[in-house]
């Protein structure tokens, strides 16, 4: 079919949903810009779309909260706390020997916009380190390798972009050679419409080209399998997938304690398993692990109100202190079964942005300073509900989370860097090294430890004592 035919044929199905303003700069476009408004036009599911717009974006659908509303059990980061004692080492040994089989890959998900951080380009090649400004995907890549490194088997790379930043992904590893890795595999995630807020009507970037978000991590599952990256880890004989943010410079990339809780504890299904951390304070802003209904669920801390938020044991801790870092384990057979179910599909999230965009009537450029639009999202905690049983593991907060969402204030590049020191200081002195302190106990010199070095505390058994005087910038 022609592009002019294709057009034609639409024309009449958008004015039927509201939609035919989509064409409004069609006649004046040249034949290139034609075909590429064309195939986005021929992506979209019109027939869904009325129902979807009327959900979700022209009334803001009201959370709907389960009736009953549990604090998710956990299994404890000490393993020998008196609530529930587990065996560690088992489970350790459990998940190194998927490691050194050769069972486990990393995945990152780094097809989001970064809107908070604001920074110009991908978000994984945002300047992390402490001292040397490493980047983000710097840090996961050395952290992969040492992983190779102790147990003789280097996990594939699996990294999901968006269309918006998937060249200026591959170009930055292109540039450092895949820092040293050799299987890096990129897939870019699928995409939504974004919609005005008011009229529900798709927006448009410039007269050819529609507005569109990234369809949230929740995207990653069905990507996972149109990208044949499901197929390329079979073909590894890759069976977990430990998924992680591209915020987090210090998260365990594949952590053998939790693959082997994920893999053989006996309340699991080895499908879908989660980390939680302990919230620092009732308001933070992190996800829930809850049962809710009966089913091991996350609530947005949104939706849940701030009364039960605050309720306490009698030992003073929060009732509800499951908060989610977003690190899963995902078996490959499990994002296999979700998608060979044709109805599979996790519910949508909507947000409130601000999208530049262009008037459909005038083609003139807005910039809105407040939110203008609905985004779409899909989110991956949404599928834990479908695994049959799920188990949620804490992870110590000071060794592994030092989150980069804000440019400025609460988890933003500067708080990352404290949290980045204070690790180095405690694992330092933990092997006996002199740490400067001052009154506050704060570490006087900034520290930035490599993953190459180390990817948890005992792989700096035998480092020689580095010159940490007061003042001085260390990369170890
Ligand atoms: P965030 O919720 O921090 O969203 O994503 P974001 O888009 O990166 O940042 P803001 O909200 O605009 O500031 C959490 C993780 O999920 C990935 C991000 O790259 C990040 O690793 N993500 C998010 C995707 O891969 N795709 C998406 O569509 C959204």
């Amino acid at each position: 079919m022609t592009t002019a035919t294709a057009l034609d044929t639409l024309r009449p199905k958008l004015a039927a949903i509201g939609q035919d303003h989509l064409l409004a700069f069609a006649d004046t476009l040249p034949p290139a810009d034609l075909d590429h408004l064309s195939t986005q036009l021929s992506g979209l599911d019109l027939d869904a779309l009325p129902a979807l717009i009327d959900q979700y974006v022209t009334t803001k659908p009201e959370p709907h909260l389960p009736k009953d509303i549990q604090p998710a059990p956990y299994y404890p980061n000490d393993p020998t706390a008196d609530f529930r004692p587990w065996d560690q080492p088992h489970f350790r040994a459990v998940g190194e020997d998927l490691l050194r089989a050769g069972k486990v890959a990393c995945f990152t998900v780094a097809g989001g916009q970064g809107t908070r951080l604001g920074y110009d380009g991908p978000k994984g090649c945002y300047p992390a380190g402490a001292v040397t400004g490493k980047s983000l995907f710097q840090f996961f890549a050395e952290a992969i390798g040492k992983t190779g490194h102790k147990y003789g088997t280097t996990p594939p790379w699996y990294i999901m972009t968006s269309p918006l930043n998937h060249d200026a992904t591959v170009a930055f590893f292109k540039e450092h050679d895949n820092f040293g890795l050799d299987a890096v595999m990129f897939f870019p995630q699928g995409v939504m419409p974004s919609f005005d807020m008011q009229t529900g009507r798709i927006l448009m970037a410039d007269p050819h080209t529609l507005a569109t978000n990234p369809d949230g991590h929740g995207g990653s599952l069905k990507a996972l399998k149109v990208s044949g990256a499901l197929d390329d880890m079979r073909a590894r004989g890759v069976e977990h997938l430990s998924y992680f943010q591209v915020d987090n410079p210090i998260v365990k990339v594949a952590d053998p304690v939790f693959l082997g809780l994920h893999a053989a504890a006996p309340d699991s299904s080895a499908e879908m398993s989660s980390k939680m951390l302990a919230k620092a304070y009732p308001e933070e802003k992190l996800g829930m692990f809850c049962v809710a209904d009966g089913t091991l669920q996350i609530i947005e801390y949104s939706d849940l109100p701030m009364d039960r938020q605050r309720e306490r044991l009698p030992d003073g801790r929060l009732r509800f202190l499951a908060g989610s870092p977003a690190i899963h384990i995902l078996s490959v057979a499990f994002i296999d079964k979700l998608n060979s179910d044709p109805r599979f599909a996790l519910p949508y999230h909507r947000a409130e942005k601000k999208v530049p965009c262009i008037d459909a009537a005038t083609g003139k450029a807005l910039t809105p300073d407040a939110p203008n639009a609905v985004k779409l999202e899909r989110f991956v905690f949404d599928a834990m509900p479908m695994a049959a049983r799920s188990i949620v593991y804490e992870a110590n907060r000071d060794d592994e989370f030092a989150p980069i969402k804000n440019a400025e204030g609460s988890d933003s590049p500067a708080t990352s860097r404290d949290i980045q020191t204070a690790r180095a200081a405690r694992w330092l002195e933990s092997h006996g090294h002199a740490i400067p302190r001052d009154a506050d106990a704060k570490c006087r010199c900034t520290i930035e430890l490599s993953p190459a070095t180390a990817i948890e505390a005992g792989d700096l058994a035998g480092t020689a004592s580095p010159d940490l005087a007061p003042g001085k910038e260390v990369a170890i």
